[in-house]
């Protein structure tokens, strides 16, 4: 497994062997099984795999975690290597924001609403690294969680808009077998916390099951998640939603592929969540 901080030493990589297909997972280290999860799908449908590391400032508020971010080099290599992972990509700061740097990508209208609305400057910082890795990696595949729904929904546009040559291929979920969705944040939360954490899958559970007894209601069913959300004393609710799957525009009506999402504060902690809802073609 090559790990290098160096761009040119990627590509020379890269394209040691032009005919092989490269899958990208970028990722900010402190890996779990979600990441992993990433990885043997990138393995199953490419000759190669690289991975990305690297906590990107510039997708952090000055007033989020950037600073106490989890990290373990160490231990993240462990795993990769365990994974036959062929190339891993820990830049530093300065080889990927050099003295002087002055560009940024801005996806529009769908980087707006939810995670935009509440982190306004978030998905410029995302586009902008994620555009840089495609041009550095330039993979066949680059895989994302379905974890961060809009994120991929900001790139899946990004890739579309600036023709990036590639497939983003977006992967489930992987939660603990109580329904946390696993996070690297979830190493913040207390013991306390982390029961009151089961809250964000408890209003899916309860959504998925209106829904499945036929409620088409948008908002009967963000009224019902937002009063099971705020019944639990150590969560702050920072916004739910029912929306459009490819424009995140809230609905009043359930239909087509819908998508449920949150964002909640546990302590100081902010977890997200969220699941896809498909109504059969009439
Ligand atoms: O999802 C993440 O971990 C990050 O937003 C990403 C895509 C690696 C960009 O920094």
């Amino acid at each position: 497994m090559i790990v290098t901080a160096h761009i040119d030493e990627v590509r020379a990589n890269r394209w040691q062997d032009g005919t092989e297909s490269w899958g990208l997972v970028p990722t900010m280290g402190y890996l779990h099984e979600g990441h992993l999860s990433l990885v043997r799908r990138a393995h199953a449908e490419n000759d190669r795999v690289a991975v990305s590391i690297y906590v990107n400032p510039i997708q952090f508020a000055p007033t989020e975690d950037l600073s106490n971010y989890p990290r373990d080099l160490e231990r993240d290599l462990a795993l990769l290597e365990k994974e036959t992972v062929d190339l891993v990509f820990t830049p530093s700061d300065a080889v990927m924001y050099p003295a002087g740097f002055q560009t940024a990508v801005t996806v529009a209208e769908v980087a707006k609403p939810l995670e935009g609305a509440s982190r306004p400057t978030h998905f410029q910082g995302v586009a902008t690294i994620v555009a840089k890795l495609f041009n550095i990696v330039q993979p066949s595949r680059a895989y994302f969680g379905q974890k961060d729904a809009q994120q991929a929904i900001v790139l899946r546009q990004m890739v579309r808009d600036l023709n990036f040559n590639l497939a983003l291929i977006v992967c489930p979920i992987v939660r603990e077998p109580d329904g946390l969705a696993l996070s690297s944040r979830n190493k913040y939360l207390s013991p306390d916390e982390r029961k009151a954490a089961l809250v964000l899958s408890r209003a899916l559970k309860q959504a998925q099951t209106a829904f499945d007894s036929g409620e088409r209601d948008a908002q009967k069913i963000r009224q019902a998640m937002i009063e099971l959300i705020t019944a639990e004393p150590l969560a702050r609710l920072d916004y739910v939603s029912v929306a459009d799957s490819e424009t995140l525009i809230e609905l009043d009506v359930i239909k087509r592929k819908t998508l449920f999402s949150m964002a909640v504060f546990i302590g100081q902690t902010r977890l997200i969540d969220n699941m896809m809802v498909e109504t059969s073609p009439v």
